[in-house]
């Protein structure tokens, strides 16, 4: 059993301690949160800390989870790694690209996991698009687009939620990110080019963008697009489509469905394929999405445990991963201020090896 701190008990932080209730690969053994009464329900053998600091030098667990506000990644993934934890931290990573950058760079310094909480990477319907695009059934791969939207400030408790000094950006920081690196881990080629524009024109935010459009290419030619919206009025879904040349993948949440669809020629005979993920519907219907995020947090905590043990990846978000993730956003931030085609290795050069 790996043994978990968990570094803030709030909306995520909840969801997150369920999920290590439930695996049976990991345990909760310690927790630390501001707000010391988040701390009381806890069952007694969790031990409890009065400050991060402490919890970080005891030998109370063998990794933590970090689910603070934004601005308190980066010092705590850099504190928790340096007294030997391995680490998953929330997306977003941090609330700066330097910060990101520091965190992967500790990971590799201590050798230690650090992983970004990208768990919408094992959502089934992404699974399924995912295996359809590696077992080549849609032909070579030539484009994937993506859409995340939620209806904006009425989503946030927080007003921190919506700071670009804490969040590091608006919607493409937020919702968008998530879908962001769906984008990415389905392309699965190094990113080359980005450019974008957004918008702060609805929700007349500091900095924050409400909308924001991304245009990608990869090494290999492959192209991306995403549109991340605070401004969706039909409310909180996402969807990623991948193009080949012999055919299509589309996942849709919520609810979640997916469709693959096959040619035999480029334009040739169709073959449509359509799934319905009824166990999920009715599951979050009864125990709300709440279940769908544990149960992929599971399967995260599963491939978490494997990348310690040095064994394969899997599905999880590598700390590259997250910095892809942070550096995309900004060199939208700067393709919009400047409006010029932004080359990533400008911004972030990605380690040659993709590992923790
Ligand atoms: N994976 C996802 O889909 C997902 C969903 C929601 C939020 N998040 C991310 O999770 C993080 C937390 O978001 P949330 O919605 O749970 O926020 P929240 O405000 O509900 O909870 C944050 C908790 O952290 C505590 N806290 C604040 N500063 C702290 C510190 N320095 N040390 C310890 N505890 C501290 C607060 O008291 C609070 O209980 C954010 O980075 C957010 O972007 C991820």
């Amino acid at each position: 059993m790996m043994r978990f701190g968990l570094i803030g008990l709030g909306g995520i932080g909840l969801v997150r301690k369920s999920a290590l209730e439930q695996s049976e690969a990991c345990e909760l053994t310690a927790a630390f949160d501001l707000n010391q009464t988040l701390l009381d329900d806890l069952p007694p053998h969790v031990a409890r800390f009065n400050d991060a600091d402490s919890l970080l030098k005891s030998d109370s667990c063998d990794a933590v989870i970090i689910s603070t506000p934004t601005h308190f990644h980066e010092d705590l993934a850099i504190a928790a790694l340096e007294n030997g934890k391995h680490v998953i931290v929330e997306k977003p990573m941090a609330s700066s690209l330097q910060a990101s950058i520091n965190m992967a760079d500790t990971a590799r310094r201590c050798n230690k996991v650090l992983t970004v909480g990208f768990n919408h990477r094992y959502f089934a319907a992404i699974k399924d698009i995912k295996q359809a695009i590696d077992s080549g059934v849609i032909g070579t791969l030539r484009y994937v687009k993506g859409f995340a939207g939620h209806t904006g400030l009425s989503e946030f408790k927080s007003k921190w939620m919506y700071d670009k000094d804490i969040m590091g950006g608006g919607t493409l920081m937020d919702n968008g990110i998530h879908t962001l690196d769906l984008v990415c881990y389905l392309m699965n080629d190094p990113i080359k080019t980005v450019s974008g524009m957004i918008s702060t024109e609805t929700w007349q935010l500091d900095r924050s963008e409400d909308n924001a459009f991304v245009q990608m290419r990869s090494e290999s030619g492959i192209m991306g697009s995403l549109h991340s919206s605070w401004t969706e009025w039909k409310g909180y879904h996402f969807y990623v489509e991948a193009y080949g040349d012999l055919g299509m993948a589309r996942a849709y949440y919520a609810p979640m469905h997916s469709t693959i669809i096959t040619l035999d020629k480029p334009g040739g005979h169709a073959t449509k394929k359509r799934n319905f993920y009824i166990g999920s519907i009715f599951r979050e219907k009864f125990k709300g999405w709440q279940s769908t995020v544990i149960q992929t947090f599971i399967e995260e905590l599963d491939d978490f445990i494997r990348l310690t043990e040095n064994g394969p990846a899997g599905a999880i978000a590598t700390s590259d991963d997250g910095v892809r993730s942070i550096a995309i956003p900004n060199a939208v931030y700067q393709s919009d201020a400047d409006t010029t085609i932004v080359n990533l290795n400008n911004l972030w050069q990605a380690p040659q090896k993709q590992g923790n």
